[in-house]
């Protein structure tokens, strides 16, 4: 070994002591506050929840919470909940209609456009069917009248969904898009919906985190990885009338329960703001909701605008709008550049500003950037996507703060992560950051069954276990 090989692995070595002892005496401080909670199992704080839920489960979207966990906390948390529910990161609008369901009315910001149309078509679907709409869907159900129509209605492709599809289904798909035109707003917008919901099942690829994988039987292979297999790729006619049928049983049915709030009530009560919470937040009024639900991407490389890649050029966005919106979602991938906070917020300073004071943070950051100088990081966009990770949920939580009345809560579900050998206690240091700013840290609910790590961390550093957590905030 060099001397200079020598110089830089005890650095490491040190740096990582360093991150240990700051670890341990920021959870020691948080001791009072953390709690393993049984309620919490990793199905209810996760999409899987939902999975018997007519309407939250139309679309698999594998990143949302379930509507249970937003019921339990707007309703059991000793809580009494004065004024309106904000969601920054709202997804498929699992807060939303959660709350609204409870009587509550609910905001929601959205930046991916997939999560924004789920929301928009799922609220238009509440609205009264009349007569006349519920057997029109029964006709497209019954006589999939695109079989036969004479037009076709092509859409986009992105780089990364090039031939997604077998050629008989993308001509299916043609079809029911020009033969849907033909219909009202609201059918339309179920007929969409339904399209959307099954683009996986009918595709040659699997959604998976970071990346669509391909199945070999598109021709498409990652360079250096195993020929895979995704079971069976659903025909479109079978998938489709399958999820139409799904949808209209859900609509007839939700009608008795939905008689508590009336159906138009729902739709009323639900506002969404489209676009990036970054931008959408400081246009909010002070003190003005009762609570906040959410969860942000975690800081964990998952790129979104990949994952729902097939969705997104459905909805007609190009390779330009895709990469856009890949810089402009909160850091979580190493393809985010750094933000400009300050020119989206001047008065963002004193947030930022948290950051730098957490100890904890710094010396992760250090210690990311040392391992990249080493060539220790299997990809040098890890210490930029952590630092933005962080500041920009700093800016975050400083609006929720400002938006939230005195003594409203903020529950948020997140995961801790970790990167060259060192776990990052996500959970710890955003209160931290949060109590800098306004909050009182009431809780961190831990759930009980632990996350395993990456494959790659596995190999390289052996399994620690990872805390995924809800923490329970109280504005001051
Ligand atoms: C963990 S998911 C939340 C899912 C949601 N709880 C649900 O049940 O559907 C995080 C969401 O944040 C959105 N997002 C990412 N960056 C954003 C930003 N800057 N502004 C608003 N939303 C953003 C993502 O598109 C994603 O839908």
């Amino acid at each position: 070994m060099t001397p200079e090989n020598s110089k830089t692995q005890s650095e490491t070595a040190e740096l990582r002591k360093k991150i240990a002892a700051l670890d341990a005496e920021l959870t020691a401080d948080f001791k009072a506050q953390f709690s393993v909670t049984p309620f919490l199992s990793r199905k209810i704080v996760s999409f899987q929840g939902n999975k018997d839920k007519p309407a939250y489960n139309w679309y698999k979207y594998k990143e949302a919470f379930s509507a249970s966990l937003v019921e339990y906390f707007l309703s059991s948390y000793d809580g009494q909940i004065s004024g309106k529910v904000l969601d920054p990161f709202a997804g498929i609008g699992t807060t939303l209609f959660a709350a609204s369901s409870q009587g509550i009315p609910a905001d929601g910001i959205e930046l991916l456009p997939i999560g924004q149309e789920i929301i928009r078509a799922r609220l238009l679907s509440e609205m009264e069917l009349t007569s006349d709409d519920i057997v029109t869907l029964e006709r497209w159900i019954a006589s999939l009248p695109w079989k036969e129509f004479p037009e076709r209605l092509p859409f986009s492709t992105i780089r990364i969904t090039e031939n997604a599809y077998p050629p008989e289904t993308s001509a299916a798909i043609e079809r029911y898009r020009a033969a849907l035109r033909e219909e009202n707003e609201k059918i339309q917008a179920i007929l969409r919906l339904a399209l959307l919901c099954v683009l996986e099942s009918i595709s040659y690829t699997r959604k998976d985190g970071q990346y669509l994988r391909w199945d070999a039987r598109s021709g498409k292979r990652r360079p250096g990885t195993k020929a895979f297999n995704k079971g069976e790729i659903l025909p479109f006619d079978a998938a489709i009338t399958a999820k139409l049928k799904e949808i209209l049983s859900d609509i007839r049915n939700a009608e008795t329960p939905l008689t508590l709030f009336p159906v138009k009530q729902t739709a009323k009560d639900i506002r969404l703001f489209k676009g990036s919470c970054l931008e959408v937040l400081p246009n909010l009024e002070t003190a003005s909701y009762g609570t906040i639900v959410t969860s942000p991407p975690y800081c964990n490389r998952y790129d979104y605008t990949r994952t729902y890649a097939l969705e997104l050029a459905m909805l007609g966005l190009t390779q330009t709008e895709v990469s856009n919106l890949r810089q402009e979602m909160l850091s979580c991938t190493v393809e985010n550049r750094g933000k400009d906070l300050l020119k989206i917020c001047p008065q963002w300073a004193p947030f930022i500003e948290a950051t730098n004071r957490q100890k904890l943070l710094q010396t992760i950051n250090a210690y990311l950037e040392h391992e990249k100088a080493s060539g220790n990081l299997n990809n040098s966009g890890i210490p930029r996507m952590v630092r933005g990770y962080f500041s920009e949920m700093a800016c975050v939580i400083g609006e929720c703060a400002r938006v939230l009345k005195p003594n409203a809560r903020l529950f948020m579900v997140n995961d801790n992560v970790r990167y060259a050998g060192v776990s990052i206690s996500v959970d710890t240091i955003l209160s931290d950051i949060a109590r800098s700013l306004d909050f009182e840290v009431e809780n961190i609910l831990v759930v009980p069954s632990k996350k395993g790590n990456s494959s790659q961390q596995m190999g390289a550093y052996g399994r620690v276990p990872l805390r995924k957590c809800v923490y329970v905030w109280r504005k001051r």
